[in-house]
């Protein structure tokens, strides 16, 4: 008689196990405060990890905390988003060394100043590190899910890509441009299986907009980081965190150019 409830309970377990397949993720740009709190949020599931930027020292640090805090297994690498002749090889090391991989998450980006990049030198800096880098690597990941009918890809993109601004319309117009791409591969890619996301963030508290003027409704990393990774378990392709920004950007979206174009924004 005992027999069936002990039965129960191993299914329930089983169930619970079955809810949440363990994930290999490879995070882009990994030593940023929003990449940092959605490592976090993965470790915290139990997923494997690969960590990448161009700060080793960061990321050996990185990985060892959240070794030792989540007894996950974590792997790091250099990767630099502008350096897109190194992007092939480093992908491949990736999933050499985890021929696992299930997904990835694009979190590296640069603001820039605005001011300087009326000079097209330093605008040039900020659309390779946000936007013909991030096209560079995902058309690796993308290459390699698409076959194997599974995986996933996150990209961040910005709510400063929604509409242009004369305070940031270089980094506005990367992300404008990432936020497309990834549009595009979310058409090319659903076919077979591969899910991508596109994440907008509003104003964040990070070193990116650290002493910053006029922000409101600034968001913790933490908050955002555990937000990222909760979208893989819902069905939105593009989340926009905190909720409210969807409605905050609808309405500057709609406002009639003869006005915006006076507006200072
Ligand atoms: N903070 C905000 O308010 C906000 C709002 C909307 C969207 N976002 C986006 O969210 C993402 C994360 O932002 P964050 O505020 O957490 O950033 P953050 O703390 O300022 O970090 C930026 C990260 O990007 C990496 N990076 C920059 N250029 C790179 C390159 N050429 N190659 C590889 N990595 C590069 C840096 O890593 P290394 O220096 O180690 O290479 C750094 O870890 C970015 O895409 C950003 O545009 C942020």
């Amino acid at each position: 008689m005992r027999l069936f409830p002990v039965a129960g309970r191993f299914a329930l377990t089983r169930k619970l196990m079955e809810v949440h397949k363990r994930e290999a993720v490879l995070i882009l740009g990994a030593t940023s405060a929003i990449a940092r709190a959605t490592a976090v949020a993965f470790a915290a599931r139990g997923d494997a990890l690969y960590l990448a930027s161009r700060d080793e020292e960061e990321l050996r640090r990185i990985s060892a905390d959240l070794r030792l805090r989540y007894g996950i297994e974590v792997h790091y690498g250099r990767f630099d988003a502008a350096a897109t002749d190194t992007h092939e090889a480093f992908f491949e090391t990736v999933v050499t060394t985890m021929p696992n991989l299930s997904g990835v998450v694009l979190a590296f980006g640069h603001l820039g100043d605005q001011q300087a990049a009326r000079d097209f030198s330093a605008g040039a800096k900020i659309i390779a590190s946000n936007f013909t880098g991030a096209a560079s690597i995902l058309s690796h990941c993308a290459n390699h899910f698409e076959p194997l009918h599974h995986g996933f890809i996150i990209g961040i993109s910005s709510v400063a890509g929604d509409r242009g601004r004369q305070s940031n319309y270089v980094y506005g117009a990367a992300k404008g441009a990432l936020s497309l791409y990834l549009q595009g591969l979310r058409n090319r890619l659903y076919p077979s299986g591969v899910r991508v996301i596109t994440v907008k963030p509003g104003f964040v508290d990070t070193a990116m907009t650290y002493g910053l003027p006029g922000l409101f409704l600034v968001a913790s990393p933490h908050d955002i980081g555990e937000r990222i990774v909760a979208a893989l378990d819902k069905s939105a392709d593009v989340v926009y965190l905190p909720w409210f920004w969807r409605y905050i950007m609808l309405i500057i979206k709609h406002i009639p150019e003869p006005i915006f174009k006076r507006m200072k924004l």
